[in-house]
């Protein structure tokens, strides 16, 4: 049997910017006092329901595009929300703005659609709770809507079950009102953008371990001081291109200024894991988020192990890299990310569900998948969940299906890749 000949992808992109980085930058900015000026903004949609809970606080926000320039209020200048704060589809804004909010002078109410009022949110009210934090779940079932009366909070030390940034984050923020000192100690880093930018802003940040585990400390602070923001493209969007690249015979794409932080540039590994041929080119800012140049080629790719303390530094480019796997050679294991069933869908089923439906030999496992790739796939019906890393790790796979696969709510992407499609289909003229 002849294998069919699959567009390959070729050329030189520069990916939308780092959700993660955005979504701070508005947060932190308002919360300065002065002007915040940040350049590579990701104008998704979650972005934008952060500036949206911001401006409803009474911050002036001028976005335009890429860039946004935020009149910071200073830490204890919001003012009382009219109403429901929308957070959209963001767990990002819907956990780190409870923080915020629980050392405010006034009362809110945060809420988004109805994929974040499903989404557990136990795990911050316990610690902020711990702080003195009046946070209580509206409909009693620890989602989403949640009611804060705002209140004095108190510094603690809180040892997470979780390696969740927003959880840290949450508490790290909450800490920045709270009297003493405020520590947070994971099982494993995950993201560090919120300490990275804290120190950005002025504010005193320590990091190191506590009995072998990573830890960070925030202190009450006065006052943080707006700055210029740098926000480089998200290694998340970035790979999808570079899974496509892998995948696709003769492709060869470079992808512009990609954010490496150490903390989040665990799909590097694991793809090279799996014999992808990736090049990192030209790294700079290595002091605040450093960023570099992937030069990614097509290889053949087998089957590895995903587990342990790299799950965190690729948390969200599991679905994609499961796409990987359906391709690679062998098989695949991914294990230690139960925390994929509590993102926008439940990743371990959606991916496992979609890619048999293409033809792949998937288990669904309690924290994981195992997946026995190589097998020719073919286009069908796929079903996003109206989860944006889904439709994109579908619409990679698509590329080298014998038939069309058609996604359900393709434009689910616009949460975090709003340009995706033009992106993809650049790369393949
Ligand atoms: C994020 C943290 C991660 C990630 C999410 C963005 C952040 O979530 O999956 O897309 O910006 O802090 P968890 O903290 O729940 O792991």
């Amino acid at each position: 049997m002849n294998t069919p000949a699959f567009k390959p992808l070729r050329g030189t992109l520069t990916v939308s910017g780092d959700k993660s980085i955005s979504h701070r930058a508005v947060m932190l900015g308002s919360l300065a006092t002065g002007t915040t000026e940040i350049e590579g903004f990701l104008p998704g949609e979650d972005c934008l329901s952060t500036i949206r809970c911001f401006r409803s606080m009474g911050v002036q926000i001028e976005q335009n595009g890429n860039s946004v320039k935020v009149f910071g209020r200073g830490l204890r200048e919001l003012t009382a929300p009219a109403g429901i704060l929308d957070c959209g589809n963001s767990g990002t804004t819907t956990r780190l703005l409870s923080g915020v909010l629980a050392a405010q002078h006034f009362n809110s109410v945060l809420s988004g659609d109805a994929s974040i009022q499903r989404r557990p949110m136990k795990r911050i009210m316990i610690p902020l709770r711990a702080m003195g934090a009046d946070i209580t779940s509206v409909s009693g079932n620890d989602c989403a809507p949640l009611s804060v009366h705002g209140k004095q909070l108190y510094g603690i030390h809180f040892n997470s079950p979780i390696a969740s940034a927003q959880v840290k984050s949450a508490v790290l923020l909450a800490g920045l009102y709270a009297s003493g000192q405020t520590t947070v100690t994971e099982p494993a880093l995950s993201r560090d953008h919120t300490e990275r930018m804290l120190r950005s802003f002025g504010a005193k940040v320590l990091t190191g371990n506590f009995e072998d585990r990573p830890s960070v400390t925030v202190t009450e602070t006065q006052n943080l001081y707006g700055t210029e923001i740098s926000v480089p493209g998200d290694i998340s969007s970035a790979a999808f291109f570079l899974v496509g690249a892998s995948i696709v015979p003769g492709s060869e794409v470079v992808l512009r200024n990609v954010g490496i932080n150490p903390t989040r540039d665990g799909v590097i590994s694991a793809l090279r894991a799996m014999g992808a041929k990736i090049e990192v080119l030209e790294v700079r800012n290595e002091d605040s988020e450093p960023a570099a140049d992937l030069l990614v080629r097509y290889a053949p790719l087998h089957g590895t192990e995903i587990g342990g303390a790299l799950i965190p530094r690729l948390i969200d480019e599991l679905p994609v890299l499961a796409a990987a796997a359906a391709v690679a050679e062998g098989r695949t294991v991914i294990r230690d990310a139960a925390e994929l069933k509590v993102k926008e869908s439940n990743r371990i089923r959606t991916m496992a569900e979609g890619l048999s439906r293409l033809g792949s030999t998937v288990e669904e496992t309690e924290d994981g998948l195992i997946i026995d790739g190589g097998a020719a796939l073919h286009g069908e019906a796929v079903e996003s969940y109206s989860d944006h890393r889904i439709a994109m790790s579908f619409a990679i796979l698509s590329l080298v299906t014998d038939g069309e696969v058609r996604i359900s709510d393709p434009d689910c992407v616009n949460i975090s890749a709003p340009t995706f499609y033009e992106d993809l289909k650049s790369l393949l003229s």
